[in-house]
């Protein structure tokens, strides 16, 4: 039987995930070798700082010295990009595909970004861009999405897409932490960066939902439109009323398809605590896909970490080794402009809320709050309101109120009104309730 040519790899990056894709080739290569009917071979390596000391030993000449190195050698067939960042990153890959290499990435930022450039580009090389790795770390919701469910229009996608999220938000509810020392675990145990913005105020998963809405509904989202929320100011307070009405709270990406269009939100949602995606504990990431034949699926995993999302990385290698034509297929179609379908503005966003009024302990409150929300067209669905301990003439107090479905326009127009009334003491808090 003749032996097929090895598919010959570069990595760009050796830091949490281009170790473990090193680790996985090696560890695992006759695995590999079997399914993909050819080797998986490392040919060479790029790091940027090459004296670091590393997890893992490199073979003889495998470190390369330069990119130019990796794009001239006719030998090497694909490059893996697992550098991070949106600028060095995204001209390597460009640099890679123009030499006639296919890529596979790990990084949403740039599909999130600049995913339409990168394919327009990968077009006219006629190269693959594989993108396993991008969202949901070792879960495969992109092959998911582009194979298993492509008989399906989807109507709804609900990701819990950040781990660093998720074990934080577990931490405060399990064990009444505040939001900074929650941080500060996530941090020490590695869940967190030193600097967690992007993961904590939605942006990381905003850009992984504009991958997902881009595969699932062939919606072009602008991720700074994105209406976006992150857990940085959630207020224990919230966690624990939440929990008293029987709910969880998650940061989920949302995104729904109807014929009107296409909403989509990053937000810490109230879920119904016996619900599957409330339930979901720690780092792990899980995500709802409602298509119109198959109804609800549900895939849950490791969102990061280093072996999880280098299996996602491996997955797409093994994939461009046995079915090269398939992924130059998704190529050619993913991130062309046309079709797209049209995205609506937040406000036509419908949902219940739950909406917490730091308020006077006075008669004739209730009253005014109710009126306001009546004047919106918000219905009240339940209230609680704890007694206070006195009688005193300046007490404070929570009130907590449901509603009914309402769009989020109506709503933030009514807490508009509400921050202005004299009894209210601060501003309201409110938050989605999920289905
Ligand atoms: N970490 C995760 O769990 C995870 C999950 C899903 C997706 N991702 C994505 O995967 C990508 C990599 O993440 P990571 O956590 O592995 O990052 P990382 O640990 O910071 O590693 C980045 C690697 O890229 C190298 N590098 C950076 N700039 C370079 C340059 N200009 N030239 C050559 N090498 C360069 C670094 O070299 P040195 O080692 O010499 O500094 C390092 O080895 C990112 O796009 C990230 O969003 C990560």
């Amino acid at each position: 039987m003749p032996v097929n040519p090895p598919l010959n790899i570069a990595l760009l990056g050796l830091g949490t995930v281009g170790t473990g894709v090193a680790q996985i080739l090696t560890d695992s290569a006759a695995l590999l070798e079997h399914r993909a009917g050819r080797h998986l071979k490392l040919r060479k390596v790029l790091t940027k700082n090459p004296a670091k000391s590393r997890d893992i030993t490199l073979l003889p000449g495998v470190l390369a010295s330069n990119l130019q190195e990796i794009l001239q050698d006719p030998s090497i067939d694909a490059v893996v990009e697992v550098a991070g960042g949106t600028t060095w990153a995204f001209d390597a890959i460009v640099a890679a595909l123009e030499a006639g290499k296919d890529v596979v990435t790990a990084n949403k930022a740039i599909l999130a970004t600049r995913g339409a450039e990168l394919f327009s580009i990968a077009r006219k090389y006629q190269r693959c861009v594989a993108f396993e790795a991008s969202v949901a770390g070792g879960i495969p919701i992109i092959g998911a999405i582009q194979r298993g469910l492509a008989g399906n229009t989807i109507v709804a996608i609900q990701g819990i897409l950040n781990g660093t999220c998720n074990y934080i938000l577990t931490r405060m509810t399990d064990d009444l932490l505040d939001y900074p020392t929650a941080l500060r675990g996530a941090q020490d145990l590695g869940f967190a960066e030193s600097d967690p913005t992007l993961d904590v105020n939605g942006t990381d998963a905003a850009h992984k939902l504009a991958v997902l809405a881009h595969l699932a509904m062939d919606a072009t989202l602008d991720v700074e439109a994105i209406s976006r929320r992150g857990i940085d100011t959630l207020a224990p307070l919230d966690i624990h009323f939440a929990s008293e009405l029987g709910y969880s709270i998650r940061l989920l990406a949302e995104i729904w398809s109807d014929p009107a269009g296409i909403t989509s939100h990053v937000s810490p949602v109230l879920l119904k605590k016996n619900t599957p995606l409330a339930q979901v504990r720690g780092a792990f990431n899980a995500v709802r896909v409602i298509g119109d034949s198959v109804g609800e699926t549900l895939f849950y995993g490791a969102g990061a970490g280093r072996k999880p999302t280098a299996s996602a990385v491996v997955s797409d290698l093994v994939e461009l080794a046995v079915s090269r034509n398939g992924l130059l297929a998704a190529t050619n179609r993913l991130w062309t402009q046309n079709p797209s379908a049209p995205c609506l503005p937040p406000e036509k966003l419908r949902s219940r809320y739950y909406l917490r009024l730091h308020v006077v302990d006075r008669p004739g409150v209730m009253a005014e709050v109710s009126g306001v929300l009546a004047s919106h067209e918000i219905s009240i669905a339940s209230v609680i309101q704890h007694e206070t301990p006195t009688d005193a003439a300046n007490s404070q107090v929570h009130m907590v109120i449901m509603t009914h479905l309402a769009s989020a326009g109506r709503f933030l127009n009514a807490i508009n009104a509400l921050n202005q009334l004299t009894c209210v003491l601060a501003q309201a808090v409110h938050y989605p309730v999920g289905e």
